[in-house]
């Protein structure tokens, strides 16, 4: 038998604030070892799911488990297993960043301080923050603010960890080192990761599943190359022509399969169903017109473009 190991699974999770519903039963399975990307639009429900999941707040219905564990009958055992960084980062400016490793420590009870010391020093270590570790958090880069709030979130070595918007107002620098320090979380330390973000690049370059969330619900998880496929059927064929392009649309026009020709100076870009069926068809039709190729590249829809699509649809 295959065994999937199921980290965070939830049945209809519903959350009323009132009488409004922010999440409005939303399911979902990710597996052990999964980074997971929870996208959606701002106000989609993404954060209100994550504090359900993390027990900072009980659902109004539905359930949730983590490692098998019920949210709402045993929320210490928990807690124990998740790690939570938040979109506003929960640290103490005016402390050190030992100091707030040292804090947090304490509040998840640790006691030992040999323990909370060699904790302290593989996390700076490993966030590449050791040799600031006496400066105080007040001084710090968003970016380092960040990863010392990723810390936090792990300092008692959670198998299970929600990472809300961690690249929300970081420059593409920092971005990109938040996005390599959640990959080597997940690859070195193999722990499950949810993370909710509503910039694609993060989910495209560091998830192995995404999930949109729409209105309070999840309306569609796959691999990235999944959900792609989802809306594919204008997929497009960029073929790069020595010379002009614009010579070979009547060319390519007439090939079954194809529903759209577009000349850009050299580049014949073309529209169709199926490219790995129409591509050969394309490439005969130009070189019996005398067209002499010097490239032939399928182009997929970005994530982006899938996700404003599946978007638009849903709201359509
Ligand atoms: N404590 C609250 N009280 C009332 N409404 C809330 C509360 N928290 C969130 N909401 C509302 O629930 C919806 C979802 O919010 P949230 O989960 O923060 O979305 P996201 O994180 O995807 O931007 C929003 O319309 C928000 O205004
Ligand atoms: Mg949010």
């Amino acid at each position: 038998m295959v065994w999937h190991m199921e980290a965070i699974t939830a049945q209809n999770l519903t959350k009323k604030f009132n009488s409004f519903t922010a999440v409005d039963g939303l399911s979902l399975e990710i597996h052990e070892g999964e980074v997971f990307g929870l996208l959606g639009p701002n106000g989609a429900g993404k954060t209100t799911t994550i504090r359900m999941l993390a027990c900072i707040i009980s659902p109004t219905s539905g359930t949730a488990q983590i490692h098998g564990k019920e949210i709402t009958k045993d929320p210490t055992a928990v807690r124990a297993m998740v790690g939570v960084q938040t979109e506003s980062p929960s640290l103490y400016e005016r402390l050190t960043a030992s100091e707030n490793l040292e804090f947090f420590a304490k509040a998840y009870g640790m006691e030992d301080p040999a323990r909370i010391r060699f904790r302290i020093r593989e996390l700076l270590e490993f966030f590449d923050l050791w040799e600031r570790r006496e400066d105080r958090v007040a001084v710090f880069s968003k970016g380092m603010k960040q990863k010392l709030a990723i810390a936090r979130a792990i300092i008692h070595d959670p198998p299970v960890l929600f990472l809300d918007e961690p690249t929300s107002g970081l420059d593409p620098e920092s971005s990109k080192l938040i996005r390599d320090l959640i990959l080597k979380l997940s690859r070195m330390e193999k722990r499950t990761i949810l993370i909710s973000t509503h910039r694609l690049e993060d989910a495209e370059r560091i998830c192995n599943r995404v999930g949109i969330i729409l209105r309070g619900g999840l309306k569609v998880a796959g691999t990235p190359e999944e959900l792609r496929n989802r809306v594919a059927g204008e997929a497009k064929v960029e073929i790069r022509i020595l010379g002009s392009a614009s010579d070979y649309v009547r060319s390519v026009e007439g090939v079954p399969g194809v529903s759209g020709v577009e000349a850009k100076g050299s580049e014949l870009v073309v529209s169709t169903g199926d490219p790995g069926l129409t591509t050969p068809d394309i490439v005969r039709r130009v070189v019996e017109d005398g067209g002499q190729i010097l490239s032939v590249r399928p182009s997929l829809p970005s994530l982006e473009e899938t996700y404003l699509r599946i978007v638009e649809g849903m709201r359509g």
